[in-house]
C-alpha cells in the first residue's frame, strides 16, 4: 500500500505531482475557457458576490491564505481567510452577497461544519472544497469543487494542501473569468503556467536527497523559524506545521517583514531559520527585501536554510544552504516551495525515529468541535 516508500506521508508527498494534474484535469472546454461544472452556484450569484471568506482548519486554512493572494490580484474581491472555530464564535458579517469557501480534506471536519452551518443560517452561498466524495461539509454546502488528491492516508497532510491550492487557483481563474477581471488571454496564459506545475513539483521530488541529507543532520535541533512573505508567508507557516506534528519540534513561521518587529529577537548563534525566497523576476521589490532579511539573521549568526528559484545567484553568499525550485511565477509558486518544507519534516521525523503517519495526540480528522 505504500509503494515501497517508508510512510504514507513520504508516499503522499510523492504522489503530489498526480494530485495537481488530477485536480486541473478535465476543467477546461476545448477553447481553452475554465468550466467548473460542479459548482452550483448560480452564475448571477457568482456575479454579485462582494466578499469571499475562506474557512478551514490546520494546512487546509493555509491553503486558503494562498487562495487570498491569487483571488484578490486576479479577481478585486476582497478576501478573508479565517479559522472556521473563530469565525463561528465572532459574529462575522455575513450575507447573501458573500461567498463562504470552506475547505477540507476529510469533509468532517466539525469545527469547519459548524462554521458552514452558520454562514448558510446568514444567507450566504458555501462552496466547499473537498477530497472526499459525499463527505458531510460537501453535502451541507451549496456547491462542491473536489480535489482530486486520492485518498490521504497520513495524518499531516501534504498532497491534499497541493490539491486544494490547486482548486483554489481554478476558483480564481474561474471568477476573474466569469466577472471579466482578466482578458482571456491573460487567464489562458496563468493556466498555462499552472498546467506546467506537475512537472515543476517532480523536478523537486527529483532532488529530495539533498533535502534529506541536511534534514538528517539536524534531529537534535529544538527550534527551527520559518520566513516567508506575499504567499511565501503561507508557505512558511505550512513549513513550521509540518515540523510540529510530525518531529515534535518547536518551530515557528512569520512573515519576513515582522521578524524586525519582534520575532528577530529569538534568533542567536546557530538557531536555524528557513528562508522561502520569491521569484527574482517578479516586478515589485519583494525579493530584494527577502534577501536582506537573510542576511539580517545571518548577521545575528542564524544557519539559514534558504528555498529559492534556480538561477537565483542573489541568495547564495547568505545562505548556509540552497534547496533549489524551478522558476516559477510568483503566485504559483506556493506549489513548488512547500515540497522541500515536507521532504525535509518528513526525513527529520523519521532519523529521529517517529512514527510520522500517526503523530502523537492528532487524528486524521477532528470530528468533535
Ligand atoms: C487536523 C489534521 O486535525 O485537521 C490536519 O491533523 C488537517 O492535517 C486539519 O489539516 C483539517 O482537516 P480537514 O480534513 O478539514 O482538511
Amino acid at each position: 500500500v505504500k509503494g515501497g516508500f517508508a510512510s504514507f506521508m513520504d508516499k503522499e508527498i510523492h504522489d503530489q505531482p498526480k494530485a495537481v494534474a488530477d485536480t486541473l484535469l478535465g476543467r477546461t472546454d476545448p477553447r481553452g475557457a475554465l468550466v467548473l461544472d460542479e459548482l452550483r452556484i448560480p452564475e448571477a450569484t457568482l456575479r454579485s458576490i462582494d466578499k469571499i471568506i475562506v474557512i478551514a482548519c490546520g494546512t487546509a486554512a493555509y491553503s486558503g491564505h494562498v487562495a487570498k493572494y491569487a483571488i484578490e490580484h486576479w479577481c478585486r474581491i476582497p478576501v478573508e481567510v479565517e479559522l472556521a472555530h473563530e469565525f463561528r464564535y465572532r459574529d462575522p458579517i455575513v450575507g447573501p452577497r458573500t461567498l463562504v469557501v470552506a475547505i477540507s480534506q476529510s469533509g468532517e471536519t466539525m469545527d469547519t461544519l459548524m462554521a458552514v452551518r452558520h454562514a448558510r443560517e446568514q444567507g450566504a452561498s458555501v462552496l466547499a472544497i473537498c477530497n472526499t466524495h459525499g463527505s458531510t461539509i460537501p453535502r451541507e454546502s451549496d456547491a462542491v469543487l473536489y480535489t482530486h488528491a486520492g485518498p490521504e492516508v497520513a495524518v499531516a497532510s501534504t498532497k491534499a494542501f497541493l490539491a486544494q491550492v490547486a482548486a483554489c487557483y481554478l476558483l480564481g481563474l474561474y471568477l476573474a473569468q466569469l466577472r471579466g477581471t482578466k482578458f482571456p488571454d491573460e487567464l489562458r496564459e496563468i493556466l498555462e503556467d499552472l498546467h506546467a506545475l506537475p512537472d515543476k513539483i517532480q523536478r523537486v521530488l527529483d532532488d529530495e536527497e539533498a533535502v534529506r541529507h541536511v534534514a538528517q543532520k539536524m534531529a537534535d535541533e529544538e527550534s527551527f523559524l520559518f520566513l516567508g512573505r506575499h504567499v511565501g508567508y503561507p508557505v512558511a507557516l505550512e513549513g513550521a506545521l509540518k515540523l510540529k506534528e510530525i518531529a515534535y519540534i518547536h518551530a515557528e513561521g512569520f512573515a519576513a517583514g515582522e521578524l524586525k518587529h519582534g520575532p528577530i529577537a529569538l534568533v542567536d548563534e546557530g538557531q536555524p531559520v528557513f528562508v522561502i525566497v520569491p521569484s527574482p523576476r517578479g516586478r515589485d521589490q519583494l525579493h530584494a527585501k527577502v534577501v536582506s532579511n537573510i542576511q539580517e539573521v545571518r548577521a545575528r549568526g542564524a544557519r539559514t536554510l534558504v528555498i529559492a528559484e534556480d538561477g537565483d545567484e542573489a541568495v547564495v553568499p547568505y545562505a548556509d544552504v540552497v534547496f533549489r525550485v524551478p522558476q516559477t511565477p510568483s503566485l504559483l509558486a506556493p506549489l513548488v516551495a512547500v515540497v522541500p518544507l515536507q521532504i525535509f519534516a518528513c526525513a527529520l521525523a523519521t532519523a529521529k525515529g517517529l512514527d510520522v503517519d500517526q503523530p502523537r495526540n492528532l487524528a486524521k480528522s477532528v470530528t468533535v468541535e
